[in-house]
């Protein structure tokens, strides 16, 4: 009997109760689901309504292994076996002309082969599916999620069965006033499981949770197993560390140790080995230990004041591969490039990038900024609206708290100063001091204009950050590149300043003089007055050019200079270096 999946489609998805972390840290056995799975493109959710719903509630609709059905009747023109194929991970647009701008819903189905092993738990994992899904294997909705750049899993252990396994993932990437981010957005809606998807397989009792800490003297680590209580061990070798404890009822150890590390820095990207077993588990990591603090208008890395040499950098690396970044080789690309430029920063915006982008940034030695996509407008008067934001932000420390390399978590994106914003973002600010109070706290902020010449930021944001964030476009937006000689800022004293973008668009190989736009000239000009002007602030500590590679976007169609590219990258979408590339260069390899 064909096994059949009953997907009672939610309309409002609401997201996930607030995330753990599920480290996939080395040493997890798992299997990768990548590879190429059917699709079948569905824009008027046949797959939700019957032909006389319409706008009221969706019916239960019966999705199969094969075949959609309908009552009871098998709508054989829904047919996974006659599907094309899209791969995994991978956006849709770039994988088909046909789905270059679609947004909408594509139903993905693959059968998972499974053989039970006694003792054992599986997890399916999922890196990234843009915007939200609904997922479902065999006859069971395994449940829903909503975000389109953090991680999320489900237990199958009693879901699975013997032998073939039929796996369905509902992916609906369509924007929404009420979404995170809103409807309007400066780059490509990829949809699709965008990043990678595993079958996790587990002891009975595991390592559910683990947080590594370094306040300067001590190392501190707390674990949390699932599945029951037990005693707990944590080795770090090279630190001639390894001691045991006991849970609580509550599954939960703590451990501090007396400890004098080699400091992890941009210089000395030094990584520890760590085990940490529980049960029948044992897990393995590679850490660093380093401290971050703001002191006046410094910036402290192990309590010396750094300068953040730094890049915007998009999850996005067209000359690999055509969309969104996949696997380690795209963020290689990009991380190699920014170290030619000398940067020891990276502003990963304006979502989570990948696992594997952070933890390769770590090992090369980037200092990193991440942040959640409250960009521009949200809904800020919506509990749900909040609740989602919410939730991608747990998501995404949940899965980096462990990453020395992120110094700093950022709440936002040049968002309006209204009142309700302001509530909105200082949950989120709370929230994050509550579940991470070791590193810094920020956000995007944008200049106000009483007058041109003098422009002042005194966004009310300011009280609730670490360091004064914002972005500016002189040069490019607001007047030619030689007004920056004419610019006095007006910024409260006190905290270390990073300007989070600044920059202007160029196309590749487009030359002629410094006073045409998107000429490469023009963009050498740019920078080289804006670097000038923005050397000037006082308690300037970083910067982060928008941005490293020209990306893709829908607002930005000018043909034949731009053709849906934003090209304010330093280098182009195929890695080639413009100009002004040289300009940050020099200035990063002078201070
Ligand atoms: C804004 C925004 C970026 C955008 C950039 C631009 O500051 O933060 O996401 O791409 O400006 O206009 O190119």
């Amino acid at each position: 009997m064909m096994k059949r999946l009953l997907l009672a489609l939610l309309l409002i998805i609401a997201p996930l109760p607030a995330a753990e972390a599920f480290p996939l840290a080395d040493g997890r056995e798992y299997v990768s689901l990548g590879g190429r799975w059917n699709y079948i493109v569905d824009p008027m959710d046949t797959g939700i309504y019957k032909y006389h719903m319409t706008l009221q509630k969706p019916t239960k609709r019966y999705f199969a292994d094969r075949h959609f059905y309908q009552d009871k009747t098998t709508l054989i023109e829904y047919d996974f076996d006659k599907a094309p194929t899209l791969e995994v991970p991978g956006d849709w647009n770039s994988q088909s002309e046909r789905l270059y701008y679609y947004e909408g819903s594509v139903w993905y189905k693959r059968t998972v082969d499974f053989h039970r092993v006694p003792g054992r738990r599986w997890f399916l994992y999922f890196g990234a599916v843009n915007y939200q899904c609904m997922v479902g294997l065999n006859n069971t909705i395994l449940g829903t999620h909503k975000g389109g750049f953090t991680p999320f899993w489900f237990e199958v252990t009693d879901v699975l069965e013997e032998g073939p396994n039929s796996l369905i993932v509902w992916v609906n990437n369509s924007r929404g006033v009420s979404e995170v981010p809103t409807i309007n957005y400066d780059w490509w809606n990829y949809g699709g499981i965008t990043r990678d998807v595993l079958l996790v397989s587990v002891p009975e009792v595991f390592v559910k949770d683990y947080r590594v800490g370094f306040d300067g003297r001590e190392i501190s680590v707390s674990v949390e197993l699932d599945g029951g209580k037990g005693c707990v061990s944590v080795e770090i070798p090279e630190l001639g560390i390894k001691k045991k404890a006991c849970t609580g009822n509550d599954g939960k150890a703590a451990f501090k140790f007396k400890a004098s590390p080699e400091r992890w820095s941009p210089d000395n990207p030094r990584l520890y080995d760590i085990s940490i077993s529980g049960g029948a588990d044992r897990i393995t990591d590679r850490v660093g230990f380093r401290t971050i603090k703001v002191e006046g208008e410094r910036i402290l890395l192990n309590d010396e004041p750094i300068f953040l040499k730094g890049v915007a950098v998009h999850d996005e690396n067209i000359g690999i591969n055509p969309g969104r970044c996949r696997n380690e080789e795209d963020a290689r690309e990009l991380l190699e490039a920014a170290k030619d430029m000398g940067c020891n920063f990276l502003r990963l915006a304006h979502y989570p990038h990948s696992e594997q982008m952070v933890r390769l940034a770590e090992k090369m030695g980037f200092l990193l900024w991440e942040e959640i996509p409250c960009y521009w407008n949200i809904d800020w008067s919506s509990e749900e609206t909040y609740a989602n934001a919410e939730n991608q932000l747990l998501e995404m420390i949940g899965r980096d708290a462990n990453r020395a390399a992120v110094i700093i978590w950022s709440m936002a994106n040049e968002t309006p100063c209204t009142p309700e914003r302001f509530a909105f973002l200082k949950r989120l600010f709370d929230k994050t001091r509550e579940v991470d109070p070791t590193r810094l706290v920020s956000a995007a902020l944008q200049k106000e204009k009483p007058d041109f010449y003098h422009p002042v930021i005194d966004d009310e944001l300011i009280a609730l950050t670490d360091i004064i964030s914002f972005n500016q476009y002189y040069g490019w937006y607001d007047g030619k590149p030689s007004v920056c000689d004419s610019i006095s800022w007006s910024i409260p004293a006190g905290k270390p300043v990073v300007i989070s973008e600044f920059g202007g668009g160029a196309l590749y190989g487009n030359h002629g003089s410094t006073s045409e736009m998107f000429t490469e000239e023009y963009l050498e000009l740019l920078y080289r007055k804006n670097l000038a002007m923005l050397s000037k602030i006082p308690a300037l500590c970083g910067l982060s050019p928008w941005c490293l590679k020209d990306f893709r976007s829908p607002k930005r169609p000018l043909s034949g200079i731009q053709d849906d590219f934003n090209r304010k990258g330093l280098i182009d979408e195929q890695g080639r270096r413009k100009k002004a590339f040289y300009v940050v260069k020099e200035y990063y390899e002078g201070l």
